[in-house]
């Protein structure tokens, strides 16, 4: 018996992980052929059992080698089986690797992260609000008349609209965000608000129902029209290039008083006339103005100490003019094709 047992001793031994295939399976295997209930172990206990007395001392010595033994070897193939977790047999790792596609920053977010830097470096801060926004925010604060178009159905998707109650509806502009701001923060206010904007209007190449916009505002005692016109410049140089120029429409907007439109030189044509800009050398890029008394006195600011001036542009133009993007449809379908152009741009 004592030599049975010491042959299962030297092949405990020379047993190598390495051998096996399946490595967790087989290191059960084996634990379970000697170990186990009917296993090695309790067989040859049984037999001890029943040899004589002066048989006993020796072949027990080497009965309690054999378990432990037996009881190492498991225990080591267990923690080697853990600790690599590939088992190396079953995957050929001179294969390459799965291809795993890269996601990249949609453009329009490229976009108004790059207007909200060159903001930044004049001193603009990013403020955020609402997109869900009531009456006096969108509309009354800003200096709209009662029986202006854009509190209109037609142009405003409305969330609540009960006689005698105010208004709620999805914000047709960042300039909402203009009110906020200045009901809860002392000028000097110098800001920017970039968001997601939406209009009651049917999905064309050039128009759609949501789309984005960035505002500014710059609110302190003496700022000018000046100041105005050369932040517009900065901005347009920064944006489109050194060379860029820019020239002011007057225009109307019920919050600002005097208005302006911006329009900047053509850089695709570098201003001689294409059909980008109709032939006329100039491309609109954004409302601007001095900030209407009326609408500082509806914030709180005392209109007679402060001035401001307030602009508001489209993102998804921006980008248009920036890569030439012909359809404003192509933001929102998530067509590849279109994305991965934008891949490199960061
Ligand atoms: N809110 C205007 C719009 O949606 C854009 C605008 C024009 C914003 C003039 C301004 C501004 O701050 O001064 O068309």
């Amino acid at each position: 018996m004592k030599n049975i047992i010491l042959k299962y001793i030297e092949e405990i031994h020379s047993t190598h992980i390495e051998d096996f295939k399946d490595r967790a399976a087989e290191v059960e295997a084996f634990r379970i052929r000697f170990l186990g209930r009917k296993g090695v172990m309790n067989e040859l206990f049984e037999q001890f059992k029943a040899l004589p007395n002066d048989q006993k001392k020796d072949v027990g010595q080497a009965l309690n080698m054999l378990k432990q033994a037996a009881i190492e070897k498991v225990e080591e193939w267990k923690n080697f089986v853990e600790q690599s977790p590939v088992d190396v047999d079953k995957h050929d790792l001179t294969m390459p690797a799965d291809f795993l596609a890269q996601g990249s920053r949609h453009v329009l977010s490229v976009t108004m992260n790059e207007i909200a830097e060159i903001f930044a470096r004049i001193g603009f801060t990013v403020e955020e609000s609402v997109e869900i926004e009531d009456d006096w925010h969108l509309f009354s604060a800003l200096n709209f008349p009662h029986d202006h178009p854009a509190r209109d159905m037609q142009d405003t998707f409305f969330v609540e609209k009960e006689e005698g109650k105010q208004e709620v509806a999805l914000r047709t502009h960042t300039s909402s965000v203009q009110v906020r701001v200045m009901e809860t923060h002392k000028p000097p206010i110098r800001i920017i608000a970039p968001g997601r904007v939406f209009r009651n209007e049917a999905i064309s190449a050039r128009a759609h129902c949501i789309f984005h916009q960035v505002e500014a505002l710059y609110v302190d005692k003496k700022v000018t029209f000046a100041d105005l016109k050369q932040t517009l410049l900065y901005f347009a140089k920064e944006m489109f290039g050194p060379d860029t120029k820019i020239r002011l429409r007057p225009s109307y907007f019920p919050f600002t008083e005097p208005s302006a439109e911006m329009d900047i030189s053509c850089n695709i044509c570098g201003g001689k006339g294409c059909n980008i800009c109709k032939g006329t050398g100039w491309l609109e890029i954004l409302g601007c103005g001095m900030v209407d008394p009326n609408v500082l006195e509806a914030c709180g600011i005392d209109s007679h100490e402060y001035t401001g001036f307030a602009l508001g542009m489209g993102v998804e133009r921006m980008a248009m003019l920036k890569y030439q993007i012909r359809d404003l449809r192509l933001y929102f379908e998530n067509d590849l094709r279109f994305l991965h152009q934008f891949d490199n741009i960061i």
